[in-house]
Parts: C-alpha cells; structure tokens; sequence
C-alpha cells in the first residue's frame, strides 16, 4: 500500500474518531455505534501511522513517541470516561481536542 493510501487513510480516521468521541462525550442519545466507530478508527489511527513511518522512512523520533503516548491517552480516557466517570465527560472532552491540538501540532512541525 501507498504512503498516499495510508495518509489519507489516517486523516479519515482521525476526523471520524473526533466525530465520534464527540458523540460519547457530548451526545446524550444512543452510543452503540459511536463506541465502535472509536474502537475501530482508534485501531486504524496506530495502523496507518506505522504504515507512514515505514513508508516515509521516519524513525521513532521523538513527536512520533509524543504521538503514540498522546494515541495511548485518548484510546484509555475516552472510553473509560464515557463508561465510568460520567460527570467528568465535559472536562475530559476538552482535554482529548487539546490532545488532538498538541498530536497535529507535533506532526506538521517536527519540532522535537
Ligand atoms: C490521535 C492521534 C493522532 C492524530 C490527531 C494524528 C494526526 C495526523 C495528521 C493530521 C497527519 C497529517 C499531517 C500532514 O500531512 O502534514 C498525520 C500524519 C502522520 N502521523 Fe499521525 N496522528 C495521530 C496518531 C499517530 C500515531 C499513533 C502515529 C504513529 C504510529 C502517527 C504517525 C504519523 C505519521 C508518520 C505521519 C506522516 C508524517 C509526514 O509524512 O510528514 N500518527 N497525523
């Protein structure tokens, strides 16, 4: 597969998992389908990002350490949140766009 294919692949991935983790945090309606769209395109975000990295050459530097702890974050709090701390679901969505913020961040300066 093309590094084109897995780019646009991760940028789908990453707009349906804030869809979808929007859904779980701010939505107060039926979630079944929004619990597996952030599953699945949390899966595909790591799938495609390695597929980047070995197609672009990247090594593990440090913005792509930063990028996996933050994929990490966000894979544990959102669900977790959304299933057990109910009354944090405002606070923890603005932390999770903040961590999107610092993920996009990191990718489209290279800085560290
Ligand atoms: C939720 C977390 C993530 C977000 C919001 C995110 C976002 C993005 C975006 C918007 C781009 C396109 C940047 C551009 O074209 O200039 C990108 C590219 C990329 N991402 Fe992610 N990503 C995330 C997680 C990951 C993970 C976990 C990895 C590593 C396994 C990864 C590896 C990459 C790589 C290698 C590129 C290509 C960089 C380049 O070619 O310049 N990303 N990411």
């Amino acid at each position: 597969m093309s590094y084109g294919f897995y780019h646009v692949l991760h940028i789908i991935c990453v707009i349906a998992f804030v869809s979808s983790f929007t859904l779980l945090l701010k939505g107060d309606g039926e979630t079944k389908l929004a619990k597996i769209a952030n599953g699945v395109t949390g899966l595909v975000i790591l799938i495609s990002g390695m597929g980047l990295l070995a197609k672009a050459g990247f090594g593990f530097d440090t913005w792509v350490i930063g990028k996996l702890v933050i994929w990490l974050s966000l894979v544990v709090m959102i669900p977790v949140t959304a299933k057990r701390f109910p009354g944090s679901k405002g606070k923890v969505y603005k932390i999770a766009l903040g961590l999107i913020f610092v993920a996009v961040y990191l990718v489209s300066t290279k800085l560290m």
